[in-house]
This record gives C-alpha cells, sequence and structure tokens, in this order.
C-alpha cells in the first residue's frame, strides 16, 4: 500500500473518521522545494478531497503565483488530514495521531523550505508558542528549515491592506526565493 493509500484508510481519529467525506492527503509534486502546512481541511476541501481550495486556498494559489512560483509546483499538506466537525481546533490527541502521516510525508518530499500557515501549524514544528514570536523567520526543527506566516484566513479577515496581508505576502515571497 502506497503512504496515500494508509493515511486514506486511517481510523485513528474515530470521531472524525465517522463523519468525513475524505482523508486530505495533500497536493502537488511528489518531491517539492516547498512545502505549505496547513491545519485541517475545511468543508470544501474534505468535499473535493483536496487541501486549500476555498477561499483560503484562492488566496494562497494567487500570493504564490505573485511571488513566481505557480501552485503546481508546491506541496499542501495540513496537519491533520480529516476535516474537525463544525472546523473546530484539532484537539492534542488528533494532533498526535496524524503527526507520523505529516512527518512520513515530509520525509518523501525533502522540501528545501516549509511554509506553516497559522499558529496550529507553527505549533506542530515548534511546540506551545504564538505566531508573533515565531512568524516570519526561518527556524531549523529536526533538520526541516520552517517559516512560520499567518493562515490565509487571518489575511482574509484583515482585508486587503491589513497587517496579515502584508505578512503572508512577503513571507511566501521570502519562501520563494529561499528555494529559487
Ligand atoms: N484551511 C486549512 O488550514 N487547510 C485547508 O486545507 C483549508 C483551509
Amino acid at each position: 500500500m502506497t503512504l496515500a493509500d494508509q493515511m486514506r484508510a486511517c481510523t485513528r481519529c474515530p470521531e472524525l473518521a465517522a463523519v468525513r467525506r475524505h482523508v486530505v492527503v495533500g497536493s502537488g509534486p511528489d518531491r517539492a522545494r516547498l512545502v505549505v502546512v496547513g491545519e485541517a481541511p475545511g468543508a470544501q476541501e474534505d468535499d473535493t478531497g483536496l487541501p486549500f481550495v476555498g477561499r483560503s486556498g484562492q488566496l494562497l494559489d494567487q500570493l504564490l503565483a505573485e511571488a513566481g512560483l505557480p501552485r503546481s509546483e508546491v506541496a499542501v499538506l495540513n496537519t491533520l488530514k480529516c476535516r474537525p466537525p463544525a472546523n473546530r481546533v484539532p484537539t492534542r490527541v488528533e494532533t498526535a495521531n496524524c503527526r507520523p502521516w505529516t512527518t512520513a510525508q515530509l520525509e518523501v518530499l525533502a522540501p528545501d523550505v516549509v511554509v506553516t500557515l497559522g499558529l496550529s501549524a507553527a505549533r506542530w514544528f515548534l511546540g506551545k508558542t504564538t505566531l508573533t514570536a515565531v512568524r516570519s523567520r526561518v527556524h531549523e526543527v529536526e533538520g526541516w528549515r520552517v517559516l512560520p506566516t499567518f493562515h490565509p484566513a487571518a489575511a482574509l479577515r484583515g482585508g486587503p491592506q491589513g497587517e496579515p496581508m502584508r505578512v503572508l505576502r512577503e513571507d511566501l515571497r521570502t519562501a520563494v526565493e529561499l528555494v529559487a
């Protein structure tokens, strides 16, 4: 069984496995210089089986394209592969259950840089912290180069002139330059 097939068969989180439509494994090439890690699938991602296809995903596509790297060349994952009910924040147990899948994905993808979107994904690598404390800088974590930034949902909430949009745009540019 491939890694993706094993993930699709996962039932480690019974509450999530019971109601999911899809296990959202990830998108993009099998090996990628840049990996983007979000939190967890939302409703549209659960429906389609693809990560970041809703409004946040459209913004991510646009900002990556602006930075000069098409989304098709970027691997996009989430810390959790199944949608939490009502999009609640993943629990500690769910995050721990799903962690080995993401670790295995990162080992296969072997990226030069990992961009984390939002607090959950930043904490996945850096432990309990705040986004303010870690964002917009590269951190070396167990061999990964991790650049935490805002989640596109925060950028959308803050509006086109808001700080999260400016920071997300700039951090994605930095990440693309780092892998160029
Ligand atoms: N938000 C995420 O964190 N991941 C998705 O796949 C979609 C929205």
